[in-house]
């Protein structure tokens, strides 16, 4: 799939308005040359339509600002079969270290499938077919020489409900460094735990009864636990699978926080339905549709000025 850039400020003509009706005709002017060439003559709204047009003919991903920093995850041409059709097609996405992703989309797009490529998640699941080159760091994470449990620990993922094992709090959490044969000493492991739930934003809740289920959390602490566990093994980077959409309004700001603190330390990808929480939680969006990924770039740009006519429909509730 190729992909278009638009690369810097000075080529984004009256980028940034806040009412995003606005920015279509704000996105008309900053049509590659050749398309502006083409329809040189043309109004504001044609001159939109030819580039959304020539563009869906391409295939092409729209890159309207380019991550800056480290990139800690890059996909190229990943496609995704289950039983030989295909989900997800030639996805070219670059993920920067240390910055909340979006992944948003209509229903049925592929996020999910995208999701868990990036920890061979798709692995598990029978049919399920994958091609194209994700690099973590560089190193293919579908090499030969990689070993998926290992790179799971590398790269958590929290899903969309809380699934907490029927253990104790501390348990939960301790789980991971033991398989992993991370920690060995009690007194070592009693400090991962606490650390994991203190910078998961429990500890203050849970402290004082470790030892109980965590089957009797609430579903926002639930999620803060299962967000913990994953943390306790050292990840690098951390998935989620509409981390918020089982909790209420109260739980899911809290999670927001959180997410927001975690990526001081992390790689953060969350896949979200929830335009206001894609806006509030993340720097870089990235939005798909049928299989595709049409646009990417920083999240202000994207719903402040998209480029393409899918992805302002979608951010303005038109479809999805
Ligand atoms: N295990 C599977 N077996 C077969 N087809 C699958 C499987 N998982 C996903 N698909 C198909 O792949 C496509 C993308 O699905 P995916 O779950 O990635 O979408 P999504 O964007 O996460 O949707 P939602 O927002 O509803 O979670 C869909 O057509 C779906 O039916
Ligand atoms: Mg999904």
């Amino acid at each position: 799939m190729k992909t278009r850039i638009f690369r810097s400020a000075e080529d984004q003509t009256g980028a940034g308005t806040a009412d995003p009706t606005h920015a279509v005709r704000m996105g008309g002017q900053v049509l590659p040359a050749a398309v502006s060439e083409a329809s040189e003559t043309a109004g504001d709204a044609d001159r939109i339509e030819a580039a959304a047009e020539s563009s869906r003919q391409a295939d092409q991903t729209v890159v309207a600002t380019p991550p800056t920093g480290p990139i800690k995850i890059a996909a190229r041409d990943v496609s995704v079969f289950y039983e030989g059709k295909q989900a997800l097609f030639e996805v070219s996405l670059d993920i920067p270290d240390k910055t909340v992703t979006a992944l948003i989309g209509p229903s049925g797009c592929g996020k999910s499938t995208f999701l868990r490529t990036m920890n061979r998640m798709n692995d598990t699941i029978s049919g399920a077919k994958v091609t194209g080159r994700i690099a973590m760091d560089g190193e293919d994470i579908n090499d030969r020489s990689i070993d998926p449990v290992l790179l799971r620990a590398r790269v958590g993922m929290v899903f969309q409900r809380p699934n907490p094992f029927p253990k104790s709090i501390y348990e939960n959490v301790a789980y991971g460094p033991k398989i992993h044969g991370l920690v060995s000493a009690k007194s070592e492991m009693d400090g991962v735990v606490e650390s994991a739930l203190k910078r998961a934003g429990l500890w203050d809740e849970v402290a004082d009864r470790l030892q109980s289920s965590a089957m009797g959390l609430s579903g926002g602490q639930q999620q803060r636990l299962v967000i913990a566990r994953a943390i306790a093994v050292n990840p690098e980077v951390i998935l989620m699978d509409e981390p918020c959409s089982a909790l209420d309004p109260i739980a899911t700001a809290r999670i927001e926080e959180l997410i927001d603190e975690l990526r001081e330390r992390f790689c953060i990808v969350i896949v979200t339905h929830s335009m206001a929480q894609a806006a509030r939680v993340s720097q870089r969006t990235a939005f798909f549709h049928m299989g595709r990924l049409v646009e990417t770039g920083d999240t202000e740009d994207i719903f402040q000025n998209p480029r393409e006519r899918r992805t302002l429909d979608y951010i303005t509730g038109r479809f999805g």
